[in-house]
């Protein structure tokens, strides 16, 4: 289980400010990651979202909300009969994950012939967009178990194939979850860089994993704990937002690469 502390949880205290957070998604209280019925999650995503494109991505559709973030987090507790889920990620396209699905569909060498991991996969856009791209085999890791259902029924609302886990591989900081390793010769992150606790690990993930030779890619918009330094921008994008989650209608949204560059997967270089 990973949890994070903080104070407000759904319908206790105002939004988080708008600003450099994940748009007005409320810190979450203590979570739990436990497993929930996985047919419930399913049906209530299917009932309480739409299938949409995403915005600059219009190749992908996803399961989609336009509801205030907090009465959607409030809705799946209620509906769910839980007390302890992780804000609705899940629900939303975030910026840093559309700049890097757009770059992944328009440099499709990035990604294609290799085995990828979308960490912090959240409705899985990254993962699907790898998976367009030509992708050997995609793994889409996100802890909260609504995500992991979200993942399913986006992928195959775009017809592609994707693993899904939702071990923790930040805890071990290994690529390796239950069951064995994850292949990951590119490892892809869009907008993981909103909390202080989670952009440290994955920052010493990242470093093990280009370490291990694979290639690292993020997208992200500038929130408050990417790194300042250390990053190579690849390019950039003004990606619309949803006024009702963040701050603005659009949010300027770099793909960085870590380090020195290209490491990797080297079957097609675009
Ligand atoms: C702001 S969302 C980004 C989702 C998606 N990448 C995008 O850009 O649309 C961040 C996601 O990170 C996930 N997350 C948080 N801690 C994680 C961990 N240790 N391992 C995997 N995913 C994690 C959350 O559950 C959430 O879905």
């Amino acid at each position: 289980m990973d949890a994070i502390d903080s104070a407000a949880g759904p319908g206790s205290g105002p939004p988080a400010a708008p600003g450099q957070d994940p748009g007005r998604l409320p810190p979450g209280r203590a979570i739990s990651t436990t497993s929930i019925d996985s047919g419930a999650a399913a049906a209530f995503i299917a009932a309480r979202t739409s299938l949409a494109a995403v915005p600059l991505v219009p190749e992908i559709r996803l399961y989609l909300s336009r509801a205030e973030p907090t009465a959607l987090w409030q809705q799946t507790e209620t509906e769910l009969g839980r007390a302890d889920l992780a804000p609705p990620f899940w629900a939303y396209p975030w910026a840093g994950g559309i700049a890097l699905a757009r770059y992944i569909l328009d440099h499709p060498g990035t990604v294609a012939g290799c085995t990828v991991l979308d960490l912090a996969s959240g409705s899985g856009l990254v993962a699907i967009a790898a998976a367009l791209a030509g992708a050997a085999q995609v793994t889409a890791s996100d802890i909260d178990p609504m995500s992991v259902a979200a993942i399913g029924l986006n992928s195959r609302a775009n017809r592609v194939s994707l693993a899904v886990t939702a071990a923790d591989l930040l805890a071990s900081g290994t690529l390796r979850a239950e069951g064995g390793a994850v292949s990951a010769e590119v490892v892809l992150v869009g907008d993981a860089w909103y909390e202080r606790r989670l952009a440290h690990r994955m920052l010493t993930f990242l470093g093990r994993a280009q370490a291990a030779g694979a290639r690292a890619l993020i997208g992200d918009p500038g929130r408050t704990y990417l790194p300042s330094t250390g990053l190579r921008p690849l390019a950039s994008y003004a990606v619309p937002v949803w006024a009702g989650l963040e701050d603005t209608d659009r949010k300027q949204t770099t793909v960085w690469e870590p380090g020195n560059g290209p490491a990797g997967c080297r079957r097609r270089r675009d």
